[in-house]
């Protein structure tokens, strides 16, 4: 019985947290890569940047910044994925993933881009959220798939098979 009562305990401690990323953010689905490595390349994201992940899900996006030098810094509430890219990480020393919801989390002063794959429904909260941290009217955001309502991006990238890649600052949305 007591097997019963553990496994129920571990899954609902995975799943649960799981699924309240989803409702309160998005559930994890992939962002395709193609149209993120020709926006960093574009941008030349380098070794004096620091990028956030709101929502890292595997890691992918962070090791695509960190490859190019950055420091990157991934926040995820779903246990499941958290585990995914703190393996992705491990061994490399500029990156680091922090298990929780980063709307509670406070986003480094010295942020120059901040990525995010979340569901339209949010953007305004995030908006708000985004606006509200210590950061750098420079820093850029980059939202794949769904644009930022009512503010212009700086730059849209398309590539093929991909969604587009939006581009903001954080002066266009304070
Ligand atoms: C659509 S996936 C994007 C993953 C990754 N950024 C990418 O582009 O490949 C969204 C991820 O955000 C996570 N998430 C959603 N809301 C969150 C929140 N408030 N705090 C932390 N993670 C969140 C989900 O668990 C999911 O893994």
């Amino acid at each position: 019985m007591d097997w019963i009562f553990v496994s129920a305990l571990i899954g609902s401690g995975l799943l649960l947290p799981t699924a309240y990323a989803g409702i309160i953010g998005a559930p994890w689905a992939p962002t395709r890569i193609a149209v993120v490595k020709k926006a960093f390349d574009s941008v030349g994201i380098s070794d004096k940047d620091l990028l956030i992940d709101l929502g890292c899900g595997d890691g992918k996006i962070m090791h695509e910044a960190s490859r190019r030098g950055a420091r990157t810094i991934g926040y995820e509430l779903s246990p499941i994925m958290w585990v995914v890219t703190w393996l992705r990480t491990m061994m490399d020393k500029r990156s680091r993933v922090r298990f929780g919801n980063f709307f509670t989390a406070s986003i480094p002063s010295d942020t120059t881009y901040i990525f995010m794959f979340l569901m339209p429904k949010h953007m305004q909260k995030v908006r708000s959220y985004i606006a509200k941290q210590p950061i750098h009217d420079a820093t850029m955001i980059f939202s794949y798939a769904f644009p930022i309502q009512d503010i212009p991006p700086r730059m849209i990238y398309r590539a093929k098979k991909c969604a587009p890649l939006y581009m903001y600052s954080v002066k266009d949305i304070r």
